[in-house]
């Protein structure tokens, strides 16, 4: 099946960089698809951009009303936004813009010294672009990367190849295909507040007879230095009250494919204390798809900023950081070795590092053999990495 070829488009596409000529048709397609599978996806702002229409209506220009509301004027034209309402591509890049602007707005709204997001728009030249805001040396946040990407192009021959051979029968042609997604990770500078990474994404692909495909992916998941139960806990209750009202098996389902993804194979043990994670989703129909991608999107602010608020005045010494930037070390292995999105990234020609490696802390060590000690705190968070536990008591 064609979707399920996109299902797959990372590992598919990178064979076939492996194995094609490595023309520049191939790359760049490669290039946008990494870009989008890293970026995520979700819901349409459209209640909250009325609003902000009305405060704004009084002032001057629509192109500064718009730069109020998001980080950045839209990739995709905003005649084109408003005048396609009712389209999903345009929703879902409503409401990455939106998710992107709240989650970096409360960020800054936690820093003690006003320290801002900077602001990176960057367009493709084949099709789209993406908004990369990066917090650095914050006082609260150490570094903090909220990324959208909004790309577009065609399938090439050979991705078309590798869909026969999974049994889909297309012409030959490009098919078109877009991708729209948003995706985070904060690394907080105290080590009482957790990592936390989301992702929430939305891919189209019109096939040969014109038959569109569609799905949605995404996930939020926490990665804690110190276990705090009660932490843990919210997380995990904020996520399943965004899943239930869709569907009370997404969040038990979503949690065990979060602990699945989030894997280090070599240290035998998880990431971090896992959240919600899921791919291919195409059902019960678009708009309840959509709404519930939306709806765990709108669930990152409440899950997360209770957290960065309850602890960012935390007290700790030179102790907890160590184990913070050995920790981070993990993170690192995670993303180097196994993240899909990143390795994808960076095997592409021409590939966008800066923005591929945004997701990796700025600080974090290695030591040799660092097994802490039975019965202390560090060795409380290796224990609950390495069997994977129901937070919720289900
Ligand atoms: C951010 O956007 C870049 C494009 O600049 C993309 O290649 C990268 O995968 C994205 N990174 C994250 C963490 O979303
Ligand atoms: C609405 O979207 C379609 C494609 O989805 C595009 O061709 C058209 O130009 C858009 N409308 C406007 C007014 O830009
Ligand atoms: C990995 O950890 C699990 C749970 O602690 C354990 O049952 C399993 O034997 C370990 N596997 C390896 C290869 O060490």
């Amino acid at each position: 099946m064609i979707s399920k070829f996109f299902r797959n488009n990372v590992r598919l596409i990178r064979r076939h960089i492996h194995t094609a000529t490595g023309s520049n048709r191939t790359s760049s397609l490669v290039r946008f698809i990494g870009a989008s599978f890293v970026g995520g996806s979700i819901l349409v702002g459209y209640n909250w951009l009325k609003q902000n229409e009305v405060h704004m209506a009084s002032g001057s220009v629509n192109k500064l009303a718009s730069v109020t509301r998001y980080m950045a004027e839209p990739i995709t034209d905003r005649k084109a936004l408003d005048a396609n309402q009712s389209d999903m591509k345009c929703r879902m890049e409503e409401l990455v813009m939106k998710i992107q602007h709240n989650f970096c707005r409360s960020l800054e709204a936690e820093e003690h010294f006003g320290k801002k997001f900077l602001v990176d728009r960057w367009e493709r030249a084949e099709g789209g672009g993406g908004i990369t805001c990066v917090l650095q040396d914050g006082d609260v946040f150490e570094k903090a990367g909220v990324n959208i990407s909004v790309v577009h192009g065609n399938l090439p021959k050979g991705a078309i190849q590798q869909m026969r051979s999974r049994g889909k029968q297309l012409a030959e042609g490009d098919l078109p295909f877009f991708a729209v997604g948003v995706s985070a990770v904060i690394h907080p500078r105290n080590p009482m507040i957790p990592t936390i990474h989301f992702n929430y994404r939305y891919f189209e692909v019109t096939d040969s007879t014109g038959e569109k495909q569609w799905w949605f992916g995404g996930g939020t998941d926490l990665t804690p230095y110190y276990l705090n139960e009660e932490d843990a806990k919210h997380f995990h209750r904020t996520l399943k009250e965004a899943c239930d009202p869709f569907d009370r098996t997404y969040y038990p389902k979503f949690k065990e494919w979060c602990d699945k993804y989030f894997f280090i194979p070599h240290r035998n043990e998880s990431r971090g204390v896992g959240g919600i994670f899921f791919d291919d989703l195409d059902g019960p129909d678009a708009e309840k798809a959509f709404d519930f991608v939306s709806s765990c999107a709108h669930s990152v602010i409440p899950s997360y900023l209770p957290l960065v608020q309850r602890h960012k005045n935390d007290a700790y010494g030179t102790r907890q950081r160590d184990w913070q930037l050995l920790r981070r070390g993990r993170y690192v292995e995670f993303n180097l070795i196994y993240d899909r999105g990143t390795k994808f990234g960076l095997y592409t020609p021409g590939a966008r590092y800066e923005s591929i490696l945004m997701s990796l802390p700025l600080q974090a060590k290695w030591e040799y053999m660092n097994i802490p000690p039975q019965g202390t705190e560090e060795a409380a968070v290796v224990e609950v990495l390495r069997k994977p536990k129901n937070w919720l008591d289900l």
